[in-house]
């Protein structure tokens, strides 16, 4: 979407600013960054975990709001068990009993998650410190983290170079792009974990919030929240999310798939074009704001969350608290427990290759 600057005003360029946004508990210097485009539109990211820790976006009077949950300083972020915008690797979502195999060898996995692994282990992608370096990009501000797993990192095979970019784009779209090498055979799957409530943070239940999701199939889970391998038809169910529907609409039906998630916490399988681009994975509008949030990804899944295990305990920006359900997630992915599920499209990279995934959050407004 175009925004023209108000008549008379001088275009605005946009910026990147750094300050310190605290330290670890073990006393490194931890840094935030705030990327300023020419509609004001702005995204901080700390290099605490590569968290997003604020996104404000403009609703229809061109009035900004910051539409992601998150905490003020790295404390919060450091205390945080919900993974509030947080870059999550080396696997987003859950690999069944903690444990998979690659040529012939088992690798075992911190149970962190019931009897499963959950979003890369007990200390994951966004307990990690990124570094950072601005990088020039055309027609937005971009910021570059990067990270280096090691070899055995939280049971993980191969030393794993991992860069992310995330640019905010003069459109006000907030593209994040992934990539990483290895120097051994292993599994990869990274997402973000930014919890959205597209009237502003700490506003309320996301109930109201129309969410289309271009799936023909979802993953339905076990108790564990493990696929089950199948891949069911949305049609006739809940998730059949193919036509603007509110999120709320059928969030407490008696349907089993909803109370093993306490809502909705499953992968949908992505109508992916043949040219293996970006395609429209979600779009939600939020009506009374106006906000308009489109997903697009090169990624086959993606983890629609509502919030469920939220319980409004933790203290977050500018005091605000996080009830259950008062912010959505969309996690763009390849499958929860791809790497014991030869059927779903594999995690696998090798030496010599790039894995290489990139999401776009693309915002505008409706009248
Ligand atoms: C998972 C949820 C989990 C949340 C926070 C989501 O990706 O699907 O089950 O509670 O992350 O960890």
């Amino acid at each position: 979407m175009t925004i023209s600057a108000p008549v008379g005003a001088a275009p605005q360029s946009g910026s990147t600013t750094k300050r310190s946004f605290g330290k670890t508990p073990d006393g490194q210097a931890v840094d935030l960054y705030v990327l300023t485009n020419k509609n004001s539109a702005e995204a901080s990211i700390t290099t605490y975990g590569g968290a997003l820790v604020s996104l404000k976006i403009p609703d229809r009077n061109g009035k900004l709001a910051d539409i992601v949950l998150g905490y003020d300083n790295v404390d919060g972020y450091v205390a945080d068990k919900s993974y509030f915008g947080a870059l999550v690797g080396r696997y987003g979502n859950r690999i069944g009993h903690a444990q998979f195999v690659l040529d012939g060898k088992t690798y075992t996995l911190a149970k962190n998650n019931g009897e499963n692994s959950l979003h890369g282990g007990v200390k994951g992608f966004n307990k990690a410190l990124w570094t950072a370096k601005t990088v020039s990009a055309k027609g937005g501000q971009s910021l570059e983290l990067s990270y280096v797993s090691k070899d055995g990192e939280e049971g993980f095979p191969g030393n794993l170079n991992v860069t992310v970019i995330y640019t905010l784009t003069d459109g006000n779209a907030l593209q994040i792009e992934y990539s990483a090498t290895t120097d051994k055979k292993t599994v990869v799957n990274l997402t973000n974990h930014a919890y959205f409530n597209l009237a502003g943070q700490g506003s309320g239940d996301i109930l109201g919030h129309l969410m289309v999701i271009n799936a023909d199939k979802f993953n339905p889970v076990d108790a564990g929240l493990i696929p089950t391998g199948e891949l069911r038809d949305v049609a006739g169910t809940p998730f059949d999310f193919r036509k603007p529907t509110a999120i709320g609409a059928r969030i407490d039906q008696a349907d089993e798939q909803l109370k093993l998630g306490g809502g909705y916490d499953h992968n949908f399988v992505l109508r992916m074009p043949k040219d293996h681009g970006e395609s429209l994975a979600a779009r939600v509008v939020e009506p009374t704001s106006g906000r308009v949030m489109e997903v697009w990804t090169t990624e086959p899944g993606i983890q629609f969350y509502t919030g469920n295990f939220l319980d409004g305990k933790s203290i977050g920006k500018g005091g605000a608290t996080y009830p259950k359900r008062s912010a959505f997630c969309l996690e763009t992915q390849h499958f929860p427990d791809s790497p014991n599920q030869p059927k779903f499209p594999s995690v696998v990279l090798n030496p010599g290759e790039r894995y290489h995934t990139i999401t776009k959050y693309a915002f505008s407004v409706e009248k």
